[in-house]
């Protein structure tokens, strides 16, 4: 899967790559009306990452089944919308819209964006508010409910049981890790919301670590992600459990990079005469 909000609505990246082939297209980010996001600068990069802080810039609900979605209709390829909210209700009404929509898959709820003032992370940090939308959610659609988790908690396992007793059909993990850069020469931040979220190799251990821990704490499948850059990091986070993995700031590098780690995973099971990657799955030996 492209992790949300790395691949736009999928557009920039036809010329490149079959769309037909991947597991599925994960949106960026869809709020009931649409937003700029923040100012820049807004993007850097790190040693081995970058930090964002685009600020869910989106084209609201309406003019993404408008205008985006006829273009991913014509793919033989699910498509998951990634949605957010200022509000639980706001959450509930943009799921409420995209239910039954054809070409709809399912929605990936972010309870974890660290770059907003209001909505994201705030319902992401706190059990009762992850059920609480979640909850919201599942009451007003049918479509296969994702939610999508963050890492910047004491205790992520917590938070996953508490989505999971909401009604999600799945968790994703783990969203960006909260950092910040300073320009030395000009003693200013080196982004304009002061931090942002990390992504990118720096934080696969972390993710890789987390999403063992939850694999082990709930019942629903685990979606897997953070710092996937090729089909040996995408096999790391099966080994541990996930059941499917998320490819994102990978792609701002080589935008054929979640297509490289389908064909990798492939080899690596042919290579090991594993006929069914469910052989695979959660098969960590400790
Ligand atoms: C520029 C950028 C924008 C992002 N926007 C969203 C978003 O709209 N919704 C969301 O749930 N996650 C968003 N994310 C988080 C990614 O989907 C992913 O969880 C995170 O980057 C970790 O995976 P990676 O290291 O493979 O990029 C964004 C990440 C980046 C780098």
């Amino acid at each position: 899967m492209t992790a949300s909000g790395t691949f736009g609505y999928g557009e920039e990246f036809a010329p490149y790559i079959d769309l037909n082939r991947l597991g599925a297209i994960v949106v960026k980010g869809i709020s009931r009306r649409p937003r700029r996001g923040n100012p820049p600068p807004r993007i850097m990069e790190t040693p081995a990452g970058m930090l964002n802080a685009v600020g869910l810039e989106n084209v609201g609900v309406d003019v993404f089944i408008e205008q985006k979605l006829p273009f991913l209709r014509t793919f033989d390829v699910a498509v998951i919308v990634n949605i957010f909210g200022e509000s639980v209700e706001e959450y509930a009404e943009v799921a409420r819209i995209l239910d039954g929509v054809d070409g709809v898959h399912g929605v990936e709820v972010n309870i974890s964006c660290p770059n907003v003032v209001r909505g994201g992370i705030d319902f992401g940090i706190d059990p009762e508010a992850t059920r609480a939308v979640t909850s919201a959610v599942r009451a007003v659609t049918t479509l296969p409910l994702i939610v999508k988790l963050t890492p910047n908690v004491t205790d992520i396992t917590k938070i996953a049981l508490a989505a999971q007793e909401g009604g999600a059909d799945a968790l994703s993990l783990i969203n960006t890790l909260k950092g910040m850069a300073v320009d030395i020469e000009t003693r200013k931040p080196r982004l304009r919301n002061i931090t942002g979220g990390l992504s990118g190799p720096a934080i696969r251990p972390i993710a890789l670590r987390m999403v063992w821990e939850v694999v082990r704490a709930v019942t629903v499948p685990v979606i897997g992600g953070g710092g996937i850059m090729t089909a040996a990091d995408a096999l790391e986070f099966l080994i541990a459990g996930a059941r499917a993995v998320q490819v994102g700031t990978a792609g701002f590098i080589d935008p054929r990079a979640a297509i490289g780690v389908i064909g990798g995973i492939e080899a690596y099971l042919v290579k090991h005469g594993i006929p069914d990657i469910n052989d695979l799955i959660g098969s960590l030996e400790v």
